[in-house]
């Protein structure tokens, strides 16, 4: 595998290949890499001849500078993980690398920028569009891929695309699940085994939504989605929605696609989650 710290001896290297008529394809990560990353990694190798992983921990996307300091950082590890699934490239840039100093961005994306995730998590997807934004600038690849345990961010991105009219076909990839249920994140790591058991039971609220769905009213649904979530003291409970796949506005049982979200902190560690009902 290549590794690249700098833009400039990327593009080089992508140049070449683009010159030689190789697709790229991105799969841009925050790193503390998991088997739902290389998912991702495996589905790009399918369609495209090189591809490209950037791990970079995106100092824009997070509210809470605690956060942004504790997250998980494992470059050995990760390096090793992208060696075994035969990833083409690393870009791995420092914070200067990407940003100058006191760079702005705004791009208005309406409601979804506020809503759920936007609403517990301000500013958060300026940052992820900001960054995002930069790395498909900097690789143009013709394929990037995302994780579904995301949802709302892929939205995000797709409207991005959309509005700034990159050619960039965007894909999003299943959750990877642990035996247990618990949806993969670079964040598991911080939770306890007692942390752990407790965290099963966002996907065990989810599934039983998805079985439930036309047995019960909506606002049934998710009062009893709340109570099961909320009902250990450790789990403090952030928000559960059944919502419009496409919107992320309230769904009803007529909705042609939907989906349920969920987020909540289990012990010291917020998790999200979500699930297709139709
Ligand atoms: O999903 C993530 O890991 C990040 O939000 C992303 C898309 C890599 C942007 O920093």
């Amino acid at each position: 595998m290549k590794v690249f710290q700098t833009k400039k001896s990327l593009q080089a290297y992508l140049n070449e290949s683009r010159a030689l008529n190789k697709k790229i394809g991105l799969v841009p990560t925050m790193g503390a890499l998991h088997l739902g990353h290389t998912s991702l990694i495996e589905q790009a190798k399918h369609v495209n001849d090189i591809v490209v992983c950037s791990i970079f921990v995106n100092p824009t996307q997070f509210n809470d500078p605690k956060d942004l300091e504790k997250y998980p950082r494992t470059l050995e590890a990760d390096i090793a993980l992208l060696e075994d699934v035969d990833c083409d490239v690393l870009f791995n840039p420092s914070v200067e690398e990407i940003y100058d100093n006191n760079e702005k961005w705004y791009l208005d994306i309406g409601d979804l920028e506020f809503i759920l995730e936007g609403k517990f998590r301000p500013g958060h997807y300026q940052g992820v569009m900001q960054v995002v934004y930069k790395l498909f600038d900097i690789v143009k690849p013709a394929n990037a891929y995302f994780g579904q345990k995301d949802y709302q961010q892929f939205l995000v991105i797709s409207k991005m695309v959309d509005l700034t009219r990159m050619e960039i076909k965007l894909t999003i990839c299943p959750i990877v699940r642990e035996s247990d249920g618990l949806a993969m994140s670079s964040r598991n790591r911080h939770l306890t085994a007692y942390d752990h058991e407790l965290a099963i039971v966002l996907s065990r609220t989810l599934n039983w939504v998805k079985e439930n769905f036309y047995k019960k009213s909506i606002d049934a649904l998710l009062e009893e989605a709340k109570l099961l979530i909320s009902s250990n003291p450790n789990i403090v409970f952030e928000y559960f929605e059944v919502v419009d796949g496409l919107t992320l506005k309230p769904a009803n049982h007529q909705t042609e696609k939907v989906v349920a979200l969920v987020a909540a902190k289990v012990g010291n560690t917020r998790l999200i989650d979500n699930i297709l009902i139709k």
